[in-house]
């Protein structure tokens, strides 16, 4: 078959579907636990653009019934019938956001994770930009709120900002990684950064 960029329905749509996940997003954070083992039993996990909670399913296994995993994100995420999972509405960018983020959780997160993804407009430029200011706000997160010796994953529209962006990480973490998970889409121009040991 010709190499189509787009296909709704691929395998890993179809393993998702099998497997009770909500997203084949799930299928890229764990590529990522596995081959960079950020996640352990009993951390707490902040997931940023949770919605409709592909990525919180294999972090609520990852982290185990001692861990906790926050999500939010701008539409409401269904109930996952975990008790330890707690999930709110909220928009990043806003002024109130750090408040509500507090309110969530007081401690410090182990790992921040964001799959923040702006609604594409087609404009490549403005879509890049709103992705970066999406990654950015994940990582200013990751600063303030997460904990010294802690992991980021945070995903980004390659484009012309993602050398300046990979130099704040490399800022702020030991080693600083970039994947591009299996469960990509063909054609996407999404990739992740993963920090690692936060400083
Ligand atoms: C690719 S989806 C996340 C999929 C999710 N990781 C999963 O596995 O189910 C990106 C999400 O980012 C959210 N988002 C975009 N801008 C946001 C913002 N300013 N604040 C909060 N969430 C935002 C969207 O609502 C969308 O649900």
């Amino acid at each position: 078959m010709a190499n189509r960029p787009y296909q709704p329905k691929d395998r890993f749509f179809k393993q998702a579907k099998a497997e009770g996940l909500r997203a084949r997003s799930a299928f890229k954070i764990d590529e990522i636990a596995r081959r960079f083992r950020i996640f352990e039993k009993g951390q707490t996990v902040l997931d940023m653009g949770a919605a409709p909670g592909g990525f919180l399913q294999i972090l609520l296994d990852e982290v185990g019934p001692k861990g906790t995993v926050v999500g939010v994100d701008l539409v409401p995420i269904r109930p996952l019938n975990r008790p330890n999972v707690k999930t709110a509405v909220a928009d990043v960018l806003a002024d109130d956001f750090d408040a509500l983020l507090l309110a969530l959780h007081r401690g410090a997160f182990d790992v921040v994770v964001s799959d923040l993804a702006p609604k594409t407009t087609g404009i490549k430029d403005v879509d890049e930009a709103r992705s970066i200011a999406l990654a950015g706000k994940a990582l200013e997160v990751s600063a303030t709120r997460g904990r010294a010796g802690g992991h980021f994953v945070a995903k980004l529209f390659m484009g012309r900002d993602f050398e300046a962006f990979r130099a704040e990480l490399r800022k702020l973490f030991r080693e600083v990684k970039v994947v591009r998970p299996e469960a990509t889409r063909g054609g996407s121009m999404e990739i992740y950064l993963v920090g690692l040991d936060r400083l």
